[in-house]
């Protein structure tokens, strides 16, 4: 995959690499895998368990999190990106540990292909992380702030695990509520919003952080085209 390509020219000996999780990251592992295997010497950080695997099995070097105050760069999926590069992550359900490793980055570059591009965030169903205990009180607290700020639609689905009925449980034990918002207008209270509710953990917007430079690179037939810092 192109954008998965183009991202290992980031990467440098000695650095603390965040791997993000899904179909475009684990790409990117794979190359990365290839780049260690020829010597590149990297500490490598997971944002979920399956990412942990992967790595662990093409013999990259892991890090636990915990013996890392900082995080050099990370590359990681996407599932909508829009004109500020706001992001919507979690479709796979790693959105806690992509969040909490990426916001430690000194840079983050997210990979992706065009499809992903957006106008504005919201036609993919937002995840949200929230602890199993009351998730239905929660839920209701999650629905009234969607609508209070002002997302389009606001259907809100408990993550199933393959078969009906079962919850999708995340790598930290709780459970995803998917919020089909239509359009999300303003990210910014939205998240904000999200966050103040007690049952929830986190949420899917990945709005710009801080301290952390963010590139795009959208692969494409041709080539990689690179949008950001
Ligand atoms: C994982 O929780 C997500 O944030 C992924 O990064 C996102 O869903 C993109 O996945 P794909 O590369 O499989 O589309």
């Amino acid at each position: 995959m192109q954008a998965a390509a183009a991202a290992l020219e980031y990467v440098e000996s000695g650095m603390i690499v965040g791997l993000g999780t899904g179909s475009t990251a684990n790409h990117f592992i794979a190359m990365l895998a290839d780049r260690v295997a020829e010597g590149l010497t990297i500490g490598a950080v997971p944002t979920s368990e399956a990412s942990r695997r992967l790595a662990a099995s093409l013999g990259i070097a892991l890090i636990d999190i915990d013996q890392a105050d900082r995080i050099d760069l990370t590359v990681d999926g996407a599932d909508e990106i829009d004109p500020h590069l706001n992001l919507i992550k979690g479709g796979g359900g790693a959105l806690l540990r992509e969040k909490i490793i990426a916001h430690a980055s000194d840079h983050m570059v997210v990979i992706a292909d065009r499809s992903k591009q957006v106008a504005q965030l919201g036609a993919f169903a937002l995840p949200v992380e929230v602890v199993s205990f009351g998730f239905t009180i929660t839920a209701k607290k999650v629905f009234d702030v969607l609508r209070a700020t002002g997302c389009q639609t606001a259907d809100i689905k408990l993550r199933e695990a393959g078969s009906p009925g079962r919850a999708y449980v995340t790598d930290n034990g709780n459970l995803i509520l998917d919020c089909a918002c239509g359009v999300i207008p303003d990210p910014a209270a939205t998240a904000t919003a999200l966050n103040t509710i007690p049952g929830v953990v986190e949420n899917g917007l990945f709005l710009p952080f801080p301290r952390t430079v963010r590139t795009v690179l959208f692969g494409h037939e041709d080539g990689v085209d690179v949008v950001g810092a």
